[in-house]
């Protein structure tokens, strides 16, 4: 499973990246707005500085909802680097934007996603990546990891390329679930993919260790 981080923060993307473990780079508004990136010019910096830092996928998402502001944006975007991966919300315009995308070798990311039949249209319109959001379907008390593993049947059913992508994780126990359903992805916070190293058995047993070590020396 590949490890995105689920941030526009440098210094947690810096500190991610520097374990050797990290795929990729997922954004969106809310995330640019929490580090106080605003403006267009401003914006598009971020993403370039994020792409100097990781050498994989950087979703970028578009701003506008209509499909030739979609396609303008998107555009403009793909044309940054060659890791940028346009994200598009899961709306009609946007799954027409997207099977354009599509046609041209521009990579997608179809956002927003809560239900198998929006997964369904957006690897019909062919986009790279589809992201179910899956914590915050668990705000609403539905199983998010449930929808992961029917988007997952149904891909295999017929071997649809699109990639699922598990977003909105919230905690290290999702990342580990969308492992073991077999999801292409996970995009997470730094302290999700951080839980990760933790068990009090290495940490007691480490002590334990290196205080033997020193009994001798
Ligand atoms: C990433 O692509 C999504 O925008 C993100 O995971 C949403 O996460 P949230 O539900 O925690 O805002």
């Amino acid at each position: 499973m590949k490890f995105f981080i689920d941030t526009a923060n440098l210094e947690q993307i810096k500190e991610a990246q520097a374990l050797g473990i990290l795929d990729g780079v997922t954004t969106n508004p809310s995330l640019m707005a929490k580090e106080g990136i605003t403006g267009k010019a401003n914006i598009i910096q971020h993403y370039l500085d994020i792409c100097n830092i990781v050498d994989g996928p950087v979703s970028a998402e578009v701003i506008a909802t209509d499909y030739d502001g979609m396609i303008r944006e998107g555009e403009e975007l793909a044309k940054l680097h060659k890791n940028i991966v346009v994200k598009i919300p899961m709306i009609k315009e946007g799954i027409k934007a997207i099977s354009y995308f599509t046609s041209k070798g521009i990579k997608t990311n179809c956002t927003l996603v809560f239900s198998v039949g929006q997964a369904l249209l957006a690897a019909k319109a062919g986009a790279t990546y589809v992201s179910p959001f899956l914590g915050r379907l668990d705000d609403v008390s539905t199983d998010g990891l449930r929808l992961i593993e029917d988007i997952r049947l149904i891909y295999d059913n017929y071997m649809y390329e699109t990639q699922i992508l598990a977003a909105s994780i919230r905690h290290t126990m999702h990342i580990i679930k969308c492992a073991e359903i077999g999801s292409d992805v996970m995009t997470g916070p730094l302290s999700s993919i951080n839980g990760l190293f933790k068990h009090p058995l290495t940490d007691s047993g480490l002590e334990q260790f290196l205080a033997d070590y020193n009994k001798g020396n």
